[in-house]
């Protein structure tokens, strides 16, 4: 018995910011230790990535806990109990046979990634080190925040087709002026919208409520945020998309309600071509729907040189479909997420592919988010390029942005600056 041996393990039922419960695992080590960590949920989510337990049925609109909750305090916690919380594979290796499934269906991916993170949340404690530390960097790397000023899609009932319109600091040298030039982008394009009649509050992850009558308005609104604030876009501060076009692929078309247009890959793909152009864009994530392989190729080899082309819904945070999208050309970017891989070895296996591949890696939050901020130091432990966690308000995407904040105090801690592909 050591110092970081499980004792004992339980879930509790918590709220996330969309006001619906989630699991939060509380794992207490032999030295008393304890160490905490939420699932967040997706809503947005791709068909491949591990699945959240839900009870279904009427309580809290079908999306309760109970059952995953039971699995942390029934079958988990007895397959953990006497295990090294400081040997993250063992855990996660019995975590995944436990649940036997492909998708993590029968424990519930919610259950497992919080009780993966919370066992290295404890660890870190008994070591009485921060979790950047634990999983071992010797300094934090502060990466470079993408912050959502516009949200639509899924998290804005889809007012507009695409879902995030972000900014990325190009230009910064520190978390503190990528964090204070955001603000001045986020209320320059509030300025805006009440300037035109457009303010009405904000989406799930805290940007703007899309108000527009074309989903290019809302580019031209954000690259005059830019402007406004007093930066040139393309240089301080650029866009950056996340399409999330299987929200919007049906029948064989991508039909941009808003626009009304239905369009084929090639077409997406070309006005998403001709913006990247003509509003500075650094960053397109999901331009194409979750198993359109061909047309994710096709539109990597268009832009890929010069933008990066990022993977969500159609990776899921999966090493395997990261190595063969490297090995077919599709994208240049993953976006990793822990909740879509349901452990954190899993994730790690994910950042590691991307890295292996030679691509950019932008850790993830998800739409569904609480005051967990164990991602803020996964990206700093492993050296991520660039931190995605919604907009520049609300509690559960401040208190990532203040974490790494606080990450950036630490002595030896480097801040990721933006690098040009081309
Ligand atoms: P989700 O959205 O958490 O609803 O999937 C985030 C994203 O698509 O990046
Ligand atoms: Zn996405």
């Amino acid at each position: 018995m050591s110092i970081t041996t499980i004792e004992r393990v339980r879930g509790r039922r918590v709220w996330d910011s969309r006001g619906r419960p989630t699991v939060e695992a509380e794992i207490e080590l032999a030295s008393g230790t304890i160490g905490r960590a939420i699932a967040p949920a997706g809503a947005s989510t791709g068909s491949g990535e591990a699945v959240d337990l839900r009870d279904g049925g009427a309580r809290q609109g079908g999306y309760d806990v109970t059952r995953a909750i039971a699995n942390v305090d029934g079958d988990i916690a007895l397959i953990l109990k006497g295990m090294d919380a400081a040997d993250q594979a063992a855990v996660d290796g019995e975590l995944i046979a436990l649940d036997g499934t492909a998708e993590k269906r029968r424990l519930g991916g919610n259950a497992i990634i919080a009780v993966s993170m919370a066992v290295a949340h404890a660890a870190a404690a008994a070591k009485r080190v921060p979790l950047w530390r634990h999983l071992g960097a010797t300094a934090p790397a502060v990466a470079l925040p993408e912050i959502q000023i516009i949200g639509g899609g899924a998290h804005a009932a889809a007012r507009v087709d695409l879902q995030d319109f972000l900014v990325i600091a190009t230009g910064a040298t520190s978390i503190v002026e990528a964090l204070d030039w955001t603000g001045e982008v986020y209320r320059a394009a509030g300025e805006i919208l009440k300037q035109r009649g457009l303010l009405q509050g904000v989406a799930d992850e805290g940007g703007w409520w899309p108000a527009f009558d074309s989903n290019e308005a809302a580019l031209e609104t954000l690259y005059a945020a830019i402007e406004r604030a007093g930066f040139t876009p393309g240089r301080e501060m650029s866009i950056s998309l996340d399409i999330a076009a299987t929200q919007f692929f049906s029948d064989g078309a991508y039909r941009l309600r808003r626009d009304g247009r239905d369009m084929d890959a090639a077409a997406l793909g070309a006005m998403l071509q001709r913006w990247a152009q003509d509003y500075r864009i650094v960053a397109i994530e999901d331009p194409v729907a979750e198993n359109d392989r061909d047309g994710m190729i096709a539109f990597t080899r268009a832009i890929g040189g010069r933008c990066l082309v990022v993977g969500d819904d159609f990776l899921v945070t999966n090493a395997d479909r990261i190595r063969a999208a490297a090995a077919a050309g599709a994208c240049n970017t993953a976006l990793i997420k822990p909740n879509q891989a349901g452990t954190l070895t899993e994730t790690r296996a994910a950042f590691d592919a991307a890295r292996a591949a030679g691509w950019r890696t932008i850790v993830s939050a998800r739409s569904g988010e609480t005051e967990d901020v164990t991602i803020v130091h996964l990206a700093a432990a492993w050296g991520a390029d660039i931190l995605k966690v919604g907009s520049f308000t609300r509690g559960e995407r401040t208190a990532k942005w203040n974490e790494s904040l606080r990450l950036a105090e630490i002595q030896g801690a480097r801040f990721t600056r933006w690098r040009p592909l081309a």
